[in-house]
């Protein structure tokens, strides 16, 4: 049984596109926002990069505010995902959290074994995470209001595997081995992190988030039947309450075979990567949903011909249909040349 799409105010034409399109409604043209769009492909991200550290950045509302309302302008897009992470909501589980110096994120006390799972400590107080409410809120008022602002969190297996691995890893081999070996140990951490995913979700909806998109970016490791059973009741928990309140997008990479598991654990959109064609994944997600996708982060690096031929491909394959949000297959990658962003952009807006 799939849940029903979210609940929705009634159609306004004078909506932001972003959110028109996430209610199918139909759109005079294709919203346009790129994952990681505020990043170190960016220079002006890079020289404030020089001066604060990342999870300084994070926690300081004021400046993350800035620098993705500043991306936004400089990029043009439809909306502005807040300036976060995935995992800060971890820190207050009781993980040891660092950014290391172009290492990416490391958690020096990985959850390993059963009697790990124990100290994972349940997320009842959302105040300690207050600082990402202060951005959605700082977000919100400095953009026009025709740029909706998106919060976000990580999907529980894509939590649980950076808990468990201690950092991102290729085969996800101890998160598997903990799934597989200790199944009630695996349930009690997925289900605390989907609890905490629905809280923090549903504070960043208080704070003036008007879409939340949840990223399960690693879950595409699992099998089909691996996903329904281990991971697909704790995915539906942490979209469930935010869902009852504002369009949400579910976004995933690297198994299209997980698409039809991923509707059914919810989401008014459906985030696509490349791995399969956008008109394919729409008619397995079923067109009473959403997609948002799919240009591969790689096509950024060819010639701006390319960038613009790619991009016209997927408009043209999906046709005007409403409820296409434009997105790369996942987030940009660093040292992607600016100007074939902004071409893309430009291509997506017909100019
Ligand atoms: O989209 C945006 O511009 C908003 C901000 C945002 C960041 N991370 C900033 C960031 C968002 C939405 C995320 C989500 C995130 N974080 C994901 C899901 C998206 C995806 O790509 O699947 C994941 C997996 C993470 C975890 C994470 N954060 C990793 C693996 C790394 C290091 C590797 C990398 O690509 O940099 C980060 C760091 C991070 N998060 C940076 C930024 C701008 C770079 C930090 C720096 O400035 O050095």
């Amino acid at each position: 049984m799939n849940p029903s799409p979210s609940i929705q105010p009634p159609a306004q034409s004078t909506d932001p596109l972003m959110l028109r399109a996430c209610r199918l409604e139909p759109v005079e043209r294709t919203p346009v926002w790129l994952m990681r769009q505020a990043g170190r492909y960016l220079p002006e991200y890079r020289a404030i990069r020089d001066k604060v550290g990342f999870m300084e950045l994070c926690k300081t509302p004021r400046l993350a505010a800035e620098v993705m309302i500043a991306t936004v302008h400089r990029l043009g897009v439809d909306a502005a995902i807040i300036f976060s992470d995935l995992l800060p909501i971890l820190e207050p589980m009781g993980l040891d959290l660092e950014f290391a110096q172009g290492e990416g994120p490391v958690i020096h006390n990985p959850v390993r074994t059963a009697a790990d799972v124990d100290r994972v400590r349940e997320l009842t107080d959302i105040d300690c995470l207050g600082f990402v409410m202060d951005t959605v809120r700082a977000t919100r008022a400095g953009l026009d209001a025709s740029i909706p602002v998106i919060g976000f969190a990580g999907a529980p297996f894509t939590l649980a595997g950076y808990c468990i691995e201690g950092g991102t890893s290729k085969a996800w081999l101890h998160t598997k081995s903990l799934m597989y070996t200790h199944e009630s140990a695996w349930h009690d951490l997925a289900d605390r992190i989907a609890r905490a995913v629905s809280r923090y979700l549903v504070a960043q909806i208080d704070a003036g988030a008007q879409i939340v998109q949840v990223f399960d970016s690693w879950v595409g490791c699992l099998s089909p039947d691996d996903y329904r059973r281990y991971v697909l009741p704790h995915s539906r928990t942490a979209i469930a309450a935010a869902a009852k309140r504002v369009p949400t997008i579910h976004f995933a990479t690297g198994n299209p075979a997980l698409l039809p598991l991923l509707r059914e654990a919810g989401g008014s959109v459906i985030g696509v990567d490349w791995r399969i064609d956008l008109d394919a994944a729409w008619a397995i997600v079923g067109h009473d949903r959403a997609v948002q996708g799919n240009l591969d982060p790689a096509v950024l690096f060819a010639d701006r011909d390319t960038v613009r031929r790619r991009t016209q491909e997927i408009l043209d394959s999906v046709a005007g249909r409403p409820g296409h949000i434009f997105n790369l297959g996942h987030g940009i990658m660093p040292h992607t040349p600016v100007e074939n962003v902004l071409e893309l952009i430009a291509t997506v807006k017909g100019v």
